[in-house]
């Protein structure tokens, strides 16, 4: 009410009339209305390495990235991206050429991450023995090519998501492996946000493919989502 006052007094001795004051309130209000609507729009990308399509792993990432979304609704778009689906040659980061007839559908892959607009990446595998599947380092090794072409998904935010059979199956040996792949692509590495907040998500398949149980994985799951976010959007509004 006071600052109210203290604005109509400061516009009259300015000698700024009422319409004008109103025409300057209307063109303020245009203006964050329209730096609203051109803020920049980012996108998420959720990366399961499982060979396994649609189980805990994808699940786990689903989780992550409606917590992604939910961190700005009108900013994020989040996309999950399933390797079970595609045909990827590790091979081929050693510059082994395909056999004649094989399949690679990485370039795709690639393309879709070195898009300006996505803003994030969040890589999730099960843990076979301690560490990630050999298909998600089929992907990760595959990236190479992104760092030779001039640091493609340099700045992007990386998260992780380890998804075992049992509580200390690995998990965080799993989110570390992942993680130093995406450091080596100058990527911004984060881990699950407050009130977990340490290295990732930590997910355990406590039911017969079931993550909802693990109540503790799943919110990890979810404050790596929002991290993730969080960030990609403060590095959006910095460019
Ligand atoms: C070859 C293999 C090795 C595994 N090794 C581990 C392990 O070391 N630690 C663990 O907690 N779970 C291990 N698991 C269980 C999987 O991580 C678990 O079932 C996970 O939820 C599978 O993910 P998905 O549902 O996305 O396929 C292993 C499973 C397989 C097939």
């Amino acid at each position: 009410m006071a600052s109210k006052a203290n604005r109509r007094k400061f516009l009259r001795a300015a000698g700024v009339g009422a319409a004008a004051a109103a025409a300057v309130h209307a063109s303020v209000a245009a203006a964050s209305a329209e730096s609203a609507s051109t803020a920049k729009r980012v996108k998420i990308i959720g990366i399961s390495g499982s060979p396994r399509k649609g189980k805990t792993t994808a699940a786990a990432l689903k989780i992550a990235l409606e917590a992604a979304k939910a961190a700005d609704p009108e900013r994020i778009e989040t996309e999950l991206i399933e390797l079970a689906d595609m045909k990827l040659n590790g091979n081929m980061a050693a510059g082994i050429p395909l056999e004649p007839g094989q399949q690679d559908d990485f370039p795709e892959l690639a393309a879709k991450l070195a898009q300006p607009e996505v803003g994030g990446v969040i890589v999730g595998s099960p843990v076979y023995f301690g560490s990630m599947t050999s298909l998600c380092k089929a992907f990760l090794d595959r990236c190479i090519s992104l760092r030779m072409r001039r640091f493609a998904l340099a700045n992007k935010v990386g998260g992780a998501v380890a998804v075992g059979g049992v509580r200390n199956g690995g998990q965080e040996l799993t989110l570390q492996a992942i993680q130093a792949a995406l450091m080596c692509q100058e990527m911004v590495v984060v881990g699950d946000g407050r009130p977990t907040c340490h290295a990732g998500a930590t997910v355990w398949n406590s039911g017969r493919d079931d993550i909802s149980q693990d109540e503790f994985g799943v919110s990890t799951a979810k404050n790596l989502g929002r991290r993730v976010a969080e960030v990609a959007l403060k590095i959006a509004g910095a460019k």
